[in-house]
């Protein structure tokens, strides 16, 4: 996380640090925007053993991001470690359908916005976010994990962060930790000025975590995060 803090590393790291501290060898995880890949390549390395019972279930809207989710873990791991991963062309609103009935799922990690590299106008919108944070919600199992990375410095960006952050407050304290990771002196809205000093869209990171002993087991990265801003 210091990575981050000083410029060096992106949010999406932060995100896969946290995820190697709760995900198994063997767990179904999903991976709700796919994009060019390099989220789904990150829990398939989590999940992937000799039991083969893993499984990363991975979708974007978009045919393009799927043909480069594909391309990237085609030349990144063995066949197979390949057919651990299933893609869909589906909104993740959807999610319930893959994922087999009565399995839990440990991880569901959303990474908002357009596609890098992309047409910017194809992008994560509020309305679905939502339910799709919802359906996750349903899914997960307990000890399980929701990830949000949000980009606010898009247009529509600042309105989803506050979906997500409505969201992530409004569960219920007695079975959820919920915290966010944020720039408190970076700007929440496309910014001119800003941009030509930072190049990058600006993220918030929300981790969702269903207690259980599991979360105890977090450790450390707990004990981090409860430095952070609390928000349920
Ligand atoms: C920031 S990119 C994801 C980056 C990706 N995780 C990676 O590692 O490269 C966001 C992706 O969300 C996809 N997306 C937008 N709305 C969606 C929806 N309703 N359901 C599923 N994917 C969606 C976009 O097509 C885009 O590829």
């Amino acid at each position: 996380m210091t990575g981050y803090i000083f410029g060096k590393r992106k949010a999406t790291e932060v995100a896969h640090a946290l995820w190697k501290k709760v995900v198994r060898r063997g767990d179904l995880v999903v991976d709700a925007t796919c994009g060019n890949g390099y989220d789904t390549l990150a829990m398939l390395r989590l999940i992937a053993d000799d039991t083969r019972r893993g499984r990363v279930y991975a979708m974007d809207l978009q045919k393009d991001a799927l043909e480069s989710t594909s391309s990237l873990l085609d030349r990144s791991v063995s066949v197979d470690e390949r057919e651990l991963v299933e893609l869909y062309a589906m909104c993740h609103t959807k999610m319930e359908d893959i994922v087999p009935t009565g399995n839990a799922v440990r991880l569901v990690a959303f990474n908002l916005g357009y596609l890098p590299g992309g047409d910017k106008k194809i992008k994560t919108e509020s309305e679905t976010t939502l339910l799709a944070l919802e359906a996750a919600k349903r899914i997960i199992a307990p000890g399980g994990l929701i990830s949000v990375v949000a980009y606010v410095g898009h247009s529509g960006g600042r309105e989803e962060f506050e979906i997500v952050q409505s969201f992530g407050a409004g569960l219920p304290i007695d079975s959820w930790v919920c915290c966010k990771l944020q720039m408190l002196n970076w700007p929440l809205a496309p910014c001119g000025d800003f941009k030509s000093v930072v190049k990058v869209d600006v993220a918030v990171l929300y981790f969702a975590f269903w207690r259980d002993c599991l979360v105890m087991s977090v450790g450390s990265g707990i004990g981090l995060i409860k430095s952070w801003t609390w928000m349920s």
